[in-house]
């Protein structure tokens, strides 16, 4: 979910909410609402995307200079307009918009109503209005209501409060979510992350868990939540409005896409401080990747480099596994977080528990967020802000890291200067669109795919068909090529099209070997290689070219761009947003 408010100097927050909650659609969309103060609150909400419910209600159209707004990803409850975010107190005096999950809700909404207050969703969030009513029922202002009901309160949250009794202020309390504060020119904001409000402000201040922030016309004060002030500092970012606009695409994704040998070369520019780190590194004798989603396939690309190349024992797991398979931890493994936001709740509670006894390093793409506050090291990897919800210039951005890192650590001076030229190849692979395109239209009607590779070239094989069942959802599983006949196979026929990863180098002859028996089974095959290798031209049905010299090591930054575009370019054949797809959001805050 995504939360943003604002108080503005002398024209209305409605119109300024939609556009500010509209840049956070990527962290949900199964339904919008706003709630702004004068005398009353009054609230604007449905389910559905921010357009079709502005289309529908006009959420724009509601008075008052300060509101808040919310995009909800659902938990708890059906995305139903009753279910949508802002949420009331009984005399609808107090409105509410949360990200993050209230654990012990149950028991405080059945309290709740045993003493009387009736309640309108089924989510969890309600219980918070409701909290802060009964407090202020028995003397307490905003403020106290609403810190005293951050001690009742168990799990994570970002929340937004207003009330028409006090209708000056705005309070923002987090813990566990992400929530930002930016500081106009007399105009105070909040929101999950900075691009949502960058068009207004580039001036952040960053909240730390259990800080509540009070917003008035005259500035801005933050406290902790049993009430003592606390000095915050003002960070300037320099990410500026346009970045996150689709500057003449068709789609974000599209431009992300585009956008990855830039994305790639802003990266390669951390080589110096990367570096720099690695020299002052004590001996590891493990490491150990942690990541969900898109950036557990760049963690599996780590364990390639650091085992084959820096010759340490490497582990790769998804963060929801960590507390169940990491075993023991100590100061001599470093445990190294992944994540495009730096916000993923999985992600956060390993590196959480990886605090305690390890060193830890985050390799995290968006600036200030928590990951990057609580590990012991970060490596930012300079992608930009990314807004389709299908991970891409991110993707290779990890991969860069990565690679320098292990590079580094590796002492490969050769390769080191190879990357260089990623960028590159990139840009080549891009050239073939077209004839994507057209692979794209002939296939879009397939109900399975498969996506084969060995080695360097398996988690690439992974990530393809992460991305296909993202935005097209047509069923893809990603193999390791070896794999296949030991269970897979006998689910291959003429109908089930295989993606085969094949670039040079040591896993090509084998991987040949695997594309012959799928063959045999009557699949048509879409090979990845290079424009050279003419004996994979001629056992493919389609053939994607890579020209030039690439190392396989690093290989999969680049092989990994045409498998993008082939699942855009089926998404956006079959009709789907490939921005938005169904159930998804980019940025899990929930465990
Ligand atoms: C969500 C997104 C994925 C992403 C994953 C991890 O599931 O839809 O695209 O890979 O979270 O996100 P992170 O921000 O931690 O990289």
């Amino acid at each position: 979910c995504g939360i943003v408010a604002c108080i503005l100097k002398d024209k209305d927050a409605a119109p300024v909410l939609l556009s500010c909650v509209k840049r956070l659609e990527y962290r949900g969309y199964d339904s919008v609402g706003i709630a702004t103060s004068s005398k009353n609150i009054e609230i604007k909400k449905d389910e559905g995307k921010i357009d079709d419910v502005q289309k529908r209600l006009e959420l724009t159209d509601l008075p008052g200079k300060m509101g808040i707004a919310h995009v909800r990803w659902a938990t708890h409850g059906l995305p139903t307009k009753e279910n949508a975010h802002p949420h009331t107190d009984c005399k609808k005096r107090i409105a509410v918009v949360h990200n993050g999950i209230i654990e012990n809700y149950r028991e405080l909404k059945d309290q709740l109503i045993r003493e009387g207050h009736e309640f309108r969703s089924e989510t969890d969030t309600e219980v918070i209005p409701h909290l802060i009513e009964k407090y202020m029922a028995t003397g307490s202002d905003l403020e106290e209501a609403t810190r005293l009901t951050t001690h009742d309160i168990k799990g994570s949250y970002a929340i937004a409060v207003i009330s028409a009794d006090e209708p000056d202020k705005i309070i923002g309390v987090r813990k566990e979510s992400p929530l930002i504060v930016g500081k106009g020119e007399d105009e105070y904001f909040l929101a999950s992350d900075a691009p949502a409000i960058l068009k207004h402000t580039n001036r952040i201040i960053y909240l730390n868990d259990n800080e509540m922030v009070l917003l008035t016309g005259e500035g801005i004060t933050v406290k902790d939540v049993d009430g003592n002030p606390i000095e915050k500092e003002i960070d300037l970012i320099d990410w500026t409005p346009d970045m996150a606009e689709k500057g003449g695409y068709d789609h974000f994704m599209l431009k992300e896409i585009h956008e990855q040998p830039d994305a790639v070369k802003k990266t390669l520019m951390e080589l110096q401080d990367i570096k720099e780190m690695v020299e002052n590194f004590p001996k590891f004798n493990r490491i150990c990747f942690v990541a969900c989603g898109t950036s557990y396939h760049a963690s599996l690309v780590g364990k390639y480099l650091f085992e084959g190349l820096v010759g340490i024992p490497t582990d790769v797991l998804l963060a929801s596994e960590f507390e169940f398979s990491a075993g023991a931890l100590d100061e001599k493994t470093l445990a190294i977080f992944i994540s495009q936001s730096g916000e993923t709740a999985d992600t956060l509670r390993a590196l959480r528990m990886a605090n305690e006894t390890a060193q830890t390093l985050a390799i995290v793409n968006v600036l200030g967020s928590t990951a990057t506050r609580e590990a012991d090291h970060v490596i930012y990897t300079r992608a930009g802000p990314e807004i389709g919800v299908a991970a891409t210039k991110t993707y290779v951005s990890q991969l860069t890291c990565i690679c320098l890192l292990a590079l580094s650590m590796a002492g490969e001076e050769k390769l080191l200067e190879d990357i260089q030229h990623v960028p590159d190849h990139m840009k080549l692979a891009l050239e073939a669109e077209d004839q994507i395109r057209e692979i794209a239209k002939k296939y879009k009607d397939a109900e399975d795919f498969f996506f084969i590779g060995r080695g360097y070239s398996y988690p690439t094989a992974m990530e393809g068909a992460l991305k296909l069942k993202e935005i097209t959802y047509i069923h893809g599983e990603g193999y390791a090529a070896g794999e296949l006949k030991h269970g897979p196979l006998a689910l291959i026929d003429d109908d089930v099209p295989v993606v085969a990863v094949v670039p040079p180098g040591d896993s090509h002859d084998k991987t040949l070997g695997n594309l012959q028996e799928v063959k045999a089974r009557g699949a048509s095959v879409i090979a990845l290689g290079s424009s050279d290798d003419e004996v994979l031209k001629s056992e493919a049905h389609e053939m994607i070219e890579f020209s030039g010299e690439l190392n396989e090591v690093l290989s999969p930054i680049v092989y990994v761009v045409p498998l993008q575009l082939l699942s855009y370019h089926m998404s956006v054949e079959r009709g789907i947003d490939p921005d938005k797809p169904k159930n998804l959001a980019k940025c899990v805050t929930v465990e």
